[in-house]
């Protein structure tokens, strides 16, 4: 038996380059080791503002980025997180043995409300337990997630073990996390020290996998270096740096190798390379994502194959967990 490997991204707008390098292409090169799960999470996109019919757009747009970067649906269980009505069930449990401390320490909460004026949503305080839920109802042992979900991660390992302590040992799987050693964070290009992010309201910031070859070309070449001009791998570089990790999480080369061919080149080669290279590595996931889109009766039908799937896994680790918190049995 496959170990469980289980990941997601929300759905909140189009997905960046920043997803695909930290996420989706991990999940792609191991799916063959595992039993895959990977869905769209809508009922987190939600904690945030948002446009019902683009909200139905970016979910489908997400499952086909999956497909197109090169995850199998024929071996993957792909599906919607709203379809499978376990993971709200679970995450109430859950709720109730997560604590209010523990949730506003999480980094994302914090960043994100901060964003939202005085009136904060509870279900952006809440969605790190949804999360929790999402990971711990297929008994999932590993989780491919980029640097900005570890947090996120160690919150459902501690409210795990919390209730494996009172319900019994054999409850949940205890999950591992795996980020990449490159790619893992990608920065903005207009600001390096910030995360390469979805919702940053500067379009020329991020890199979406839906831009064309020209806007890529032009954004990358737009990015903000850094003063100097040799390309060197610093801290105190954050712009280079992070061109030189975009080049080696698309290539598996080491900073090294990648910085050794700009001896005596200056930053624009850095800029243009960089900018070719993603270009083209994303240009056919570009079209295969367009070329399914076009087809929602292929999508929605993998769609309910993989909830038909998720809920009938899912069911079995609720029941049981029902039933260890002292619910009567549903006749
Ligand atoms: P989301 O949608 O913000 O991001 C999806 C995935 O992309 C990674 N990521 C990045 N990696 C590198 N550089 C970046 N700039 C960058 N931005 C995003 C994220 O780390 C993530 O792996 N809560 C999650 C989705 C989620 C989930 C889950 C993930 C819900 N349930 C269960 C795993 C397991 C989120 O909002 O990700």
């Amino acid at each position: 038996m496959k170990k469980v490997m289980l990941s997601a991204v929300a759905p909140s707008n189009r997905l960046t380059l920043g997803n695909y390098l930290g996420a989706l292409k991990n999940w792609v090169n191991l799916q063959k080791q595992y039993d895959c799960l990977f869905f769209a999470v809508d009922m987190h996109a939600i904690t945030v503002k948002q446009d019902p019919e683009e909200l139905r757009r970016e979910t489908r747009r997400a499952v086909a980025t999956y497909i197109a970067s090169g995850i199998d649906p024929k071996e993957c269980t792909l599906f919607v997180q709203s379809h499978v009505p376990q993971h709200a069930e679970l995450s109430w449990v859950l709720t109730c043995f997560a604590t209010m401390g523990e949730l506003g320490r999480m980094t994302q909460y914090k960043d994100k409300s901060a964003k939202q004026g005085a009136h904060i949503p509870a279900g952006l305080f809440a969605y790190p337990v949804l999360m929790a839920a999402d990971i711990l109802l297929y008994g999932t042992h590993l989780v491919p997630v980029g640097e900005d979900q570890k947090q996120h991660l160690e919150l459902t390992r501690d409210i795990a073990e919390r209730m494996n302590g009172l319900f019994g040992d054999d409850l949940f799987v205890i999950p591992e996390v795996y980020i990449p050693p490159v790619g893992a964070r990608i920065m903005s290009l207009q600001d390096p020290t910030q995360k390469m992010s979805k919702s940053d309201p500067d379009p020329n910031s991020a890199i979406y996998l839906g831009d064309t070859s020209d806007q890529i070309i032009k954004k990358i070449k737009r990015a903000v270096t850094d003063s100097g001009s040799e390309v060197t791998w610093s801290d105190e570089k954050p712009g280079v740096k992070n061109l030189i990790t975009i080049q080696c999480a698309l290539t598996g080369k080491k900073p090294e190798e990648v910085v050794s061919g700009y001896a005596g080149k200056m930053y624009g080669h850095l800029k243009v390379e960089t900018a070719e290279m993603v270009a083209a590595h994303l240009a056919p996931v570009r079209a295969e994502v367009e070329r399914l889109m076009a087809d929602t009766a292929y999508l929605d039908g993998v769609l309910k194959m993989g909830a038909q799937n998720a809920r009938n896994r899912a069911q079995k680790l609720l029941d049981r967990v029902y039933d260890r918190v002292g619910f009567l049995p549903r006749s």
